[in-house]
């Protein structure tokens, strides 16, 4: 993806969008190469590359220090930013400049907010000042402490009602593409028929108009991942094995050989 508007253009054509949740140049370098359609630099990052309990932590400076070396490993790939947790919110001033920071600073494309009604002024001020956003519905991890855990939601009438009245309060506000997280697949369907910006579903169902999973989940890095989450790979073990080898290779002075050795 170019832009915004390839976006629209496969949603119109029918065409799945890739999306990649990941945070270095490395793994980015891979997306792209790969031909991922658009990466996201998520606060998901406070969690899988800091250790912590919630993204709720995440900082400003953290995701710029982040999607700095995303834009290096994929130079030509769309790049979305979260805006982290009260990073937009406390004023309209705040979040603009925050927003700004992240565009100009690191040369990413949009940004992703969390939430719905709440955050329909800012989504409005933020694209008519010539920054994209992305909305994020159903489970928003910033909303931990309200939800009080990582549950799926829109699964009682009343709240599948309020997720599809916010999305079409986000499409309405001047959102490209939003991201339904953890939702029933009838309503990810619902809300992808009645929209006419793409969905982009994570455990939402396979009706999306396109998919996103964490770079770490999809290669199995960790032990355990969410039900939603398929493991392309089992890329912890085999790393867990290359260093048990070396370490035993070490240890038994196999290595280094001549073959990795200056003479
Ligand atoms: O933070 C993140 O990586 C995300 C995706 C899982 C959608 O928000």
């Amino acid at each position: 993806m170019k832009s915004i508007l390839e976006f629209y253009k496969a949603k119109k054509e029918n065409r799945k969008i890739s999306v990649i949740s990941t945070y270095d140049y490395w793994s980015a370098k891979l997306c792209e190469e790969a031909g991922i359609d658009a990466i996201l630099v998520g606060d998901s990052l406070g969690m899988v590359i800091q250790g912590k309990d919630t993204t709720i932590p995440v900082t400003l400076d953290e995701m710029i220090y982040h999607t700095k070396a995303v834009r290096r490993g994929a130079p030509n790939t769309f790049i979305i930013v979260d805006m982290p947790f009260l990073s937009y919110h406390i004023s309209v001033e705040d979040t603009i400049k925050n927003a700004g920071k992240i565009i100009k600073e690191t040369g990413a494309n949009a940004v992703k907010l969390e939430g719905g009604e709440a955050i329909a002024d800012i989504v409005y001020k933020l694209t008519s000042l010539g920054i994209p956003v992305m909305g994020h519905l159903g489970l928003t991890p910033q909303f931990i402490n309200i939800l009080g855990g990582y549950k799926v939601q829109g699964k009682t009438e009343e709240s599948a009602e309020k997720i599809k009245k916010e999305a079409k309060i986000l499409e309405e506000a001047g959102v490209f593409s939003i991201v339904l997280e953890a939702v029933p697949s009838k309503l990810a369907k619902e809300i992808t028929d009645m929209l006419s910006i793409p969905t982009i579903g994570i455990g939402a169902g396979k009706d999306t108009d396109g998919q996103v999973l964490v770079f770490h989940d999809l290669i199995g890095i960790f032990e355990k991942t969410p039900k939603f989450v398929k493991r392309y790979l089992e890329a912890g073990n085999l790393i867990k094995n290359a260093l048990k080898q070396f370490d035993k290779e070490v240890k038994e002075k196999h290595f280094p050989s001549g073959e990795h050795s200056y003479l």
